[in-house]
């Protein structure tokens, strides 16, 4: 099944409430960027955000650690009942398979993610280990950046692998995800779609899922 998971960096942080609710309406996954400004060249919120998120969150919460030393967050992220967490291959390297553990040992599902510029090559030594996989369709860092289309043959070759060794992950792909380019992401055999302006950016963010779905 395609998925949709907003993501509440382009949310109203004044009024944070409404547009979690929409996604707990209308969405399929919550998703939360967590930027340290040194893995990333940008800060975005932290746990005193997403304290509160987990409170009010029906739909489940994804976390993207774009953080040096993910790892120091993950009893944390499990505590507050989050169900997916991401972290960079770029900030793991060869703790990459340790730190799926830890999530695993923690209950929560664990995603390795790989900004546009890593070879996706890199991810396959975690087939058969990680829950999911976050290839990245801009640079991490930032909302409302251009789609990079040829994340789709990184998407296309990650996804073969997969199958090659009769493995299970999902393919989550994030960033400057529309309605325009939505369905070539889904037939490339994307299953979680993560968008931001798309849907906070739209007058009717309801509509802009929707439109997502292709309904
Ligand atoms: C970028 C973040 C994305 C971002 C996507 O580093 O990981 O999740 O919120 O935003 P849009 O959909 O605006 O590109
Ligand atoms: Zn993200």
């Amino acid at each position: 099944m395609f998925q949709i998971a907003p993501s509440i960096l382009a949310a109203d942080f004044l009024h944070l409430e409404k547009d979690i609710e929409l996604i707990n309406r209308c969405g399929d996954i919550i998703h939360l960027d967590v930027m340290d400004g040194t893995l990333v060249p940008n800060i975005s919120f932290g746990f005193s955000v997403i304290d509160q998120v987990a409170k009010i969150a029906r739909a489940p919460m994804d976390a993207h650690l774009m953080v040096v030393h993910p790892e120091r967050w993950f009893e944390k992220v499990a505590k507050d009942g989050v169900q997916m967490c991401s972290f960079h291959w770029e900030a793991a390297g060869r703790s990459t398979s340790r730190f799926i553990e830890k999530l695993h040992a923690l209950g929560v599902k664990a995603g390795v993610a790989i900004n546009p510029d890593v070879p996706v090559s890199r991810l396959y030594p975690y087939i058969g280990k990680a829950d999911y996989f976050l290839v990245m369709s801009v640079f991490a860092g930032f909302g409302g950046q251009k789609f990079i289309y040829e994340t789709l043959d990184r998407v296309a070759a990650l996804k073969a692998e997969i199958a090659r060794r009769g493995a299970k992950a999902l393919i989550e792909i994030d960033g400057g995800v529309y309605a325009d380019n939505v369905r070539a992401v889904e037939e490339a055999g994307v299953d979680i779609a993560v968008a931001g302006s798309a849907v906070f950016g739209a007058p009717d963010p309801a509509a802009a899922i929707s439109a997502l779905r292709g309904a």
